[in-house]
């Protein structure tokens, strides 16, 4: 009723603010839309240079899914931290106060999957992390990370939440699609590179 309406709400305004943004903004690192892929996740900043401002993106994109559903189970429950995770990251890819052009979703990914199933959030991560250490390159590790993570929601038994990560995950890859071209003409940059 009103008090999982005001959760959906919080978390959708909660996942749309551009962290990315907001932080490049502050560090004056210019307009983080018209440097290397022109997304505005933590990937691109990484692309300024600025390793700091980077790491704050990620925390904070991370950190704003993950607070959406641990208010959404503290406040109404179980099934409303679900619509909350979905809602923060609907929120990050499509903010209203970017003309709902936002994100790709992958730091907000991995936070609500971390408030909403750590052991499966953590293998999330560990494959991310994996990759990229294999790979050093960031659309790759969460392209990868993405699609497995119903895979790991079913080994930890927690198949009530495989549903809602099929679909983020294919939002991920739905919004990784000119990164995706660039993996199969191999012209995807590593991480950190300046150029994208
Ligand atoms: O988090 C998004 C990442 O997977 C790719 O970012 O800037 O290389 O398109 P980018």
């Amino acid at each position: 009723p009103l008090a999982l309406l005001l959760t959906v709400a919080f978390a959708y305004l909660l996942g749309s603010i551009p962290f990315g943004l907001v932080i490049t903004r502050a560090f004056g690192l210019g307009d983080l839309r018209s440097i290397g892929s022109g997304n505005i996740g933590a990937t691109n900043v990484l692309r300024t240079g600025n390793k700091p401002a980077a790491l704050a993106t990620l925390l904070l994109d991370a950190g704003k899914g993950g607070i959406a559903v641990l208010v959404a189970r503290s406040l109404v429950g179980p099934d409303a931290a679900q619509l909350a995770a979905l809602f923060s990251f609907l929120g990050h890819l499509f903010p209203v106060w970017l003309g709902f052009k936002g994100g790709k979703g992958v730091a907000t990914f991995i936070g609500t999957a971390l408030a909403l199933a750590w052991p499966a959030g953590l293998a999330v991560c560990a494959t991310w992390l994996a990759t990229a250490l294999l790979s050093r390159i960031s659309s790759l590790s969460a392209l990868i990370a993405t699609a497995l993570a119903p895979v790991w929601l079913i080994l930890f038994e927690q198949g009530d939440m495989v549903l809602l990560a099929t679909l983020l995950a294919a939002l991920v890859w739905l919004r990784h699609a000119a990164n995706i071209r660039r993996l199969k003409d191999g012209t995807e940059p590593k991480i950190g590179a300046k150029k994208g």
